[in-house]
This record gives structure tokens, C-alpha cells and sequence, in this order.
């Protein structure tokens, strides 16, 4: 009786570590370091409760190495905050991808590799971060992670990272580009320039309106995870920034798919849910069509994927 008592109060101690005490035996001392050198954030996280992602002293060096400035306290804010989430997320017997949203604002995603190991993503173009150690804590749980999590930018610049510069042409064209730049909690879905490519001709004859009608159509309010769509299967009439036009999505089994009004064949995701700065981005291979009431109309029976540019065109035209 005497050995339970004792052991579970044992037990208790163990289970009773704190957030530094848990940093301190996984050796994050330039973390350590970061937070007691952020009085906002050591205030924030001697309360914290959930999940909080611990890059080593390698990962932050690093960070440092290629421009980071740790001594600028708003970026250092943002990079530290961006670490705590207020969810415990253990990882135990999880596979698939999750998301969380952090002190900061923005999400990371969580997901499985091949070998079942857990990844943590960040911002466009940085590496995904490898789990290499987990441990509890008494308000939840450290993820040590071999990189530094860096929050997203803002969606054009994300557009721009990632090569989609026939969207960006696009939206610069249309005048939206601050729009655009400025939009939160939102869903953006980035056609690819081969899917710009195949509308060239038909592009070529809209009106710098239309041109805008066919990018809101792209937009969705909220955030839509590819995650929230396979579980959905079925998402008809989404409203869209285009007042006049809604998408049907859905997931077939194997992709998750878009179309707009005078889409003949549904867009394919290419690349799903790339953060950007409080916006989701799923990358298209096919651009997203509204119907015009006046000027265009689109031929039904015509594939605007394809590279079938010139017989769009001449339906267009017609
Ligand atoms: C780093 O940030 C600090 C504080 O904002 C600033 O004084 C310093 O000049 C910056 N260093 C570099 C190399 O930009
Ligand atoms: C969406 O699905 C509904 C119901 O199946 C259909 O009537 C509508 O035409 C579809 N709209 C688009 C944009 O595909």
C-alpha cells in the first residue's frame, strides 16, 4: 500500500514536469535563451497550455546563419509564437495530416511521411521539420524538431515562391494585386501556368472586369484544409468572392476537384494546402470559369484543359 502510495506520487512528479524543466532535458537552450530574451512570449508561455515545437540549438543556429536577426523582438515574436499551439497534439498513434493553429495566427500541418514519422510544415519553401523527440509537459507536450518553423507570407508572395507567376501577372493585370495580398481567412485556388496557358486566347479577349470576375471565383471565404474536403466528399454551391458565381468541390476517391460554372471538366489539385499568411492555398490545373452575361460565352462539350486553347477560343467567339 505503502510502495502504490508512494510510487504514484512518484509518478505525479514525473508527469509534473514544467515547460523549462522539459526544455532544459531536451537541451533547447538557445530556445530557452530566445524566450527569456522576448518578455511577452515568456509571459505567454508560463501559463502555456498545449503544444509547443522546440527546435534544436542546430535547427536555430541555422535560422540564424541564413539572415534571421533574433535580436529584431517583433520578428522574434512571431517566429516563437508560431511554435505554441493551444491544442495538445501528442502524435501518439497518429497518421494523415493535421492542422494547428498557433499563438501566432497561423496554422503548420502536421502530417505522416512514408515511414509514419511525423513532419511539421511551415512556411512555403522552407524544409519540412522532423520530429525527433516528443515529451510531456504538465500543461502538454514538447515536440522537439530538427527545423525551425518560419510563418507563412502573405499569399502573393507565396504565388511568386512558388513559380505561379501567370496568377501573379494575373492578378496585377486585374489591379488586385493589394487585394489579394491583403485577403485573410480565405481559400485560394492557384491555377498553374499551364492551366493559364490553356485559356490564353480566351483570356486575351476579357475585359479587365471579367478578368476579375474569373479570379474571385478562385477565392472561398474560410479556410478549406484538402482534409475538411476528402471528409466532406461532396461540397456543392461554394460561395466564392465572385457574387455572382459559386464552385462545386468534391474528392472522387483519389483527387480532390474544383469546378466553376462553364468548367466543362473539373480542376484537379495538384499541390493541396500550402500556408500562406492566414490563407490556404490549393494549387489547380485548370483555371476556374464563371459565366459571362454579356461577350463570352463558353461553348458546353468544349475541354478547356488540355492545352485546347484555340478551340476554346473559337467557341468564345462564336
Ligand atoms: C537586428 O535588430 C535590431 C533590433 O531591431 C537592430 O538594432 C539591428 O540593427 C538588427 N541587426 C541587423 C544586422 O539587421
Ligand atoms: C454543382 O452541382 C449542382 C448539383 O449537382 C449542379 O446543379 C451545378 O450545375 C453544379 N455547378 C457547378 C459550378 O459545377
Amino acid at each position: 500500500m505503502k510502495f502504490t502510495i508512494a510510487f504514484a506520487a512518484l509518478v505525479a512528479v514525473a508527469q509534473a514536469a514544467t515547460l523549462v524543466e522539459v526544455l532544459t532535458s531536451a537541451g533547447a537552450n538557445t530556445l530557452i535563451a530566445l524566450v527569456k530574451s522576448d518578455a511577452p512570449v515568456l509571459t505567454a508561455l508560463s501559463t502555456f497550455k498545449g503544444t509547443l515545437f522546440a527546435p534544436t540549438d542546430a535547427a536555430l543556429a541555422a535560422t540564424v546563419k541564413a539572415g534571421f536577426n533574433a535580436s529584431d523582438l517583433t520578428a522574434l515574436t512571431q517566429v516563437l509564437t508560431y511554435h505554441a499551439a493551444p491544442t495538445v497534439f501528442t502524435g501518439k498513434d497518429f497518421t494523415g495530416t493535421a492542422f494547428l493553429t498557433t499563438l501566432q495566427g497561423n496554422e503548420v500541418k502536421a502530417a505522416t511521411n512514408k515511414e509514419n514519422k511525423i513532419q511539421i510544415s511551415s512556411a512555403f519553401g522552407t524544409p519540412a521539420a522532423n520530429v525527433v523527440k516528443s515529451l510531456e509537459f504538465d500543461g502538454g507536450v514538447v515536440h522537439v524538431v530538427d527545423q525551425t518553423l518560419i510563418p507563412p507570407a502573405n499569399v502573393v508572395s507565396v504565388a511568386k515562391a512558388a513559380g505561379l507567376t501567370s496568377l501573379v501577372d494575373t492578378i496585377v493585370a486585374a489591379g488586385l494585386a493589394e487585394t489579394v495580398a491583403g485577403l485573410k481567412d480565405v481559400t485560394i485556388l492557384a491555377p498553374t501556368n499551364e492551366a493559364f496557358a490553356a485559356i490564353a486566347s480566351v483570356a486575351k479577349t476579357l475585359t479587365v472586369d471579367q478578368l476579375k470576375q474569373v479570379l474571385l471565383l478562385h477565392v472561398v471565404p474560410g479556410i478549406v484544409h484538402s482534409t475538411d474536403i476528402v471528409k466532406a466528399k461532396t461540397l456543392n454551391k461554394v460561395a466564392t468572392a465572385n457574387k455572382d458565381a459559386t464552385l462545386n468541390i468534391s474528392f472522387d476517391g483519389t483527387n480532390v476537384l474544383a469546378s466553376g460554372p462553364a468548367n466543362t471538366a473539373a480542376a484537379k489539385v495538384a499541390v493541396a494546402d500550402v500556408l500562406a499568411d492566414k490563407v490556404i492555398v490549393h494549387v489547380i490545373d485548370t483555371v476556374l470559369l464563371p459565366k459571362f452575361e454579356t461577350n463570352i460565352k463558353y461553348s458546353s462539350g468544349v475541354s478547356v484543359v488540355a492545352g485546347a486553347a484555340a478551340l476554346v477560343a473559337a467557341a468564345l467567339m462564336a
